[in-house]
């Protein structure tokens, strides 16, 4: 098939214009390439005959659905070395999609309830996060995620036992099935969280209610909410939501795959830009969703007719989205910048 330079053109913006990934599980990120090859080194049974029947096995009809493989995907991942080269391998992509920060959902609990404890998998990350950094330049953080549908002494018990490491993550978060399962749950584990100054977000109105974001916004005090698409049933809630400029970790292909919407054409991301919401678009599990960051820009801006330049504005509401510095955000906005000069030069191409 020919492509259009227009078509090239998406393509190119999209995979290199810097960009910060702020809703990336790195559990979600496992391969099937990658799984087998861990399953035979701990001699862990996939249920699965090989890599394509794995692959094919991820057709989802909802959270749920996905969340039943992808936990039974993490049981894999059982030595330091094992997470050193899950994030290693994310890392390598993400830099090849252009960003320059990433920071990254894990879930102690997937590990913890198999016996599978922190001093395991905290060096693993934290090792391959330096190799990626001196090698790339790539700047990364972690987030530690509360599984909502375990109980509120979990997530206590969880962050408590993390003590040792809480200098090494930047925030919390909530991730999991969530209908049934809403953020009030959750207060006790985040204002401890908060009292050691950490950051807060939570996984919120991605199948559950506008109700929840409303939760994790007074109830948890999270400054981003992840997913956020259901906010657009209340019109309160878009108010508040532009009032203070609370970014959306948006996630194109993960609301395909999970049929949160039936068609990419009709997401509502444009919608939310247009009246003034902060939106920022992430990979979320793109070991299952079919695409990492840069296939989520590409995609969505061709599936709605947005124009190329969207990607540009996408990736400056994902900086300034970012826990980073105000230094480090002026760098990487300054590479923007110098990003848009350069296509100006070569393509005419105005931002
Ligand atoms: N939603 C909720 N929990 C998750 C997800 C998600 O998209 N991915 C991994 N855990
Ligand atoms: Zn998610």
């Amino acid at each position: 098939m020919t492509r259009s330079p227009d078509a090239d053109r998406l393509a190119e913006v999209a995979r290199c214009v810097p960009k910060a990934e702020l809703h990336l599980h790195i559990e979600g990120s496992l391969e099937p390439e990658l799984a087998f090859e861990l399953a035979g080194r701990n001699g862990v049974e996939l249920g699965f005959a090989d890599v394509e029947a794995l692959r094919a096995a991820y057709s989802f009809t909802d959270l749920q659905s996905f969340l039943d493989i992808y936990y039974q995907g993490a049981s894999v991942l059982q030595t330091e070395k094992d997470f050193y080269d899950l994030m290693a391998a994310y890392l390598r992509r993400a830099h090849g999609d252009g960003v320059v920060r990433a920071e990254l959902f894990f879930d102690p609990q997937t590990h913890t309830e198999r016996g599978i404890g922190y001093d395991t998998f905290m060096p693993g990350f934290l090792a391959a996060m330096a190799d990626a950094e001196a090698a790339t330049g790539i700047s990364t953080d972690l987030i530690l995620c509360f599984l909502r549908h375990l109980s509120g002494d979990d997530a206590l018990a969880t962050f408590e036992e993390a003590t040792e490491y809480h200098d090494k993550i930047i925030g919390v978060g909530l991730d999991s099935g969530e209908v049934g399962n809403p953020p009030e749950r959750f207060v006790e584990a985040f204002n401890k969280a908060a009292e050691v100054g950490l950051h807060r977000v939570a996984h919120a109105g991605e199948e559950g209610p506008p109700a929840y974001i409303w939760g994790a916004l007074d109830e948890l005090g999270v400054e981003r909410i992840d997913h956020g698409v259901r906010c657009e049933e209340d019109d309160a809630l878009i108010d508040r939501l532009v009032a203070e400029q609370m970014p959306l970790t948006v996630c194109p292909l993960s609301n395909l795959a999970l049929r949160v919407v039936d068609d990419l054409a009709d997401h509502n991301i444009g919608r939310l830009a247009d009246r003034g919401v902060l939106v920022t678009v992430n990979a979320d599990d793109p070991a299952y969703f079919g695409g990492y960051i840069a296939e989520n820009y590409h995609q969505t801006i061709e599936a709605l007719g947005l124009a190329p330049a969207t990607a540009i504005q996408w990736a400056r509401n994902s900086i300034e989205a970012t826990f980073a510095t105000d230094d480090q955000k002026r760098t990487w906005f300054d590479s923007i910048d110098s990003y848009v000069e350069n296509l100006d030069a070569t393509w005419g191409f105005t931002a």
